[in-house]
C-alpha cells in the first residue's frame, strides 16, 4: 500500500506580501521516487525549503509522517530534521576535506567516531568518490562538489532525501551515474526521494510520481506512467512535450 510521507493541507507561503506558493493539497508518498517538475520560479525550491522546515508556511498545515511540523518546540523538530536531508542547488562544502565534509553531519548526530569512518568510506566509494577523499573541498570541481554534497546527505542515511537539480553541473557521463545510484539507493533502502529537474526525459526513468507546478500551484500530480500518458492539463501536456 503506498503511504503518505508528507501532507501538505491548504499551504500558502508569501514573500513580501507576494503569493508564491498555493496548495490546497498535496501528499508525497513513502519510499518512492517524487520528481519535482515547473518552469523557473515556479515555487519548487520554496515546496522543499517548507517540508525541510527551513521555512515555515504564512498559512496551512504540513505532516511529516502524521506529525504536524509547524509549531513544534525546537528539539522536536531538529529530531524530525534529522530524518531528512536536502542537497541545494547550489550547496556549500566547509573549508575541510572532502571526506571530513561527508563526515560532519554523523558528527552532528554523535556517532563513534570508527564508525563514522566506516561508514564514510562506504559512502564514498559508492558514489566512486574515494580517491577525492583528501582531497580540500576548495578544490573540487563543480560536478565533484554536486556529487560530494549528495554523499555527505547520504552518509546519514535519512528517511527523506531532497535533491534540488542535482545534476547541474555534470556532465552526460555523471549523470547517468548519478541516475543509476539514485535508483540503486531507492532500491535497496527505505528511502524517499525528491528530485528538482529540468530534464524531462529523466523523469521517465527515474520518476514513480510526479508533481508539476506552475506559478505555484500544482498544476497536476500522480503516478508518472499517467502524468506521461494521460496527461489531464493542457500545460502538463506542453511542458512534458518541451513547448514550455
Ligand atoms: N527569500 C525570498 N525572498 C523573496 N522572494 C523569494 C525568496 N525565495 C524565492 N523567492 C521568489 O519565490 C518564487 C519561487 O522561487 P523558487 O526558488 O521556489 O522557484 P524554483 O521553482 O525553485 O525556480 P528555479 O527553477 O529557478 O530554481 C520566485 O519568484 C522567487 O523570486
Ligand atoms: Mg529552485
Amino acid at each position: 500500500m503506498t503511504q503518505s510521507l508528507i501532507e501538505l493541507r491548504n499551504v500558502k507561503h508569501y514573500y513580501n506580501g507576494r503569493l508564491v506558493l498555493n496548495v490546497p493539497y498535496l501528499d508525497i508518498f513513502s519510499n518512492k521516487i517524487t520528481i519535482l517538475l515547473g518552469p523557473n520560479a515556479s515555487g519548487k525550491s520554496t515546496l522543499l525549503r517548507l517540508i525541510n522546515m527551513l521555512e515555515q508556511p504564512g498559512e496551512g498545515n504540513i505532516y511529516f509522517k502524521d506529525v504536524d511540523i509547524i509549531r513544534l518546540s525546537r528539539e522536536k523538530r531538529l529530531e524530525l530534521q534529522r530524518q531528512m536531508v536536502m542537497v541545494f542547488q547550489r550547496p556549500v562544502l566547509l573549508n575541510a576535506t572532502l571526506f571530513e565534509n561527508v563526515a560532519f553531519g554523523l558528527h552532528l548526530r554523535g556517532m563513534d567516531s570508527k564508525i563514522i569512518e566506516k561508514r564514510v568510506e562506504e559512502v564514498l566509494k559508492f558514489m566512486k568518490l574515494d580517491h577525492l577523499a583528501d582531497r580540500s573541498a576548495t578544490r573540487l570541481s563543480g560536478g565533484e562538489v554536486q556529487l560530494a554534497a549528495i554523499a555527505r546527505g547520504l552518509a546519514v542515511n535519512p528517511e527523506l532525501l531532497i535533491l534540488d537539480e542535482p545534476m547541474n553541473n555534470l556532465d552526460p557521463r555523471h549523470v547517468k551515474l548519478l541516475e543509476q545510484t539514485v535508483l540503486d539507493i531507492s532500491r535497496e533502502r527505505d528511502m524517499s526521494i525528491i528530485i528538482v529537474t529540468h530534464q524531462i526525459p529523466q523523469v521517465s526513468r527515474m520518476a514513480d510520481e510526479v508533481v508539476l507546478l506552475e506559478e505555484g500551484e500544482v498544476i497536476e500530480s500522480g503516478p508518472a506512467e499517467e502524468i506521461f500518458n494521460n496527461p489531464q492539463k493542457e500545460f502538463t501536456r506542453e511542458f512534458i512535450g518541451g513547448i514550455i
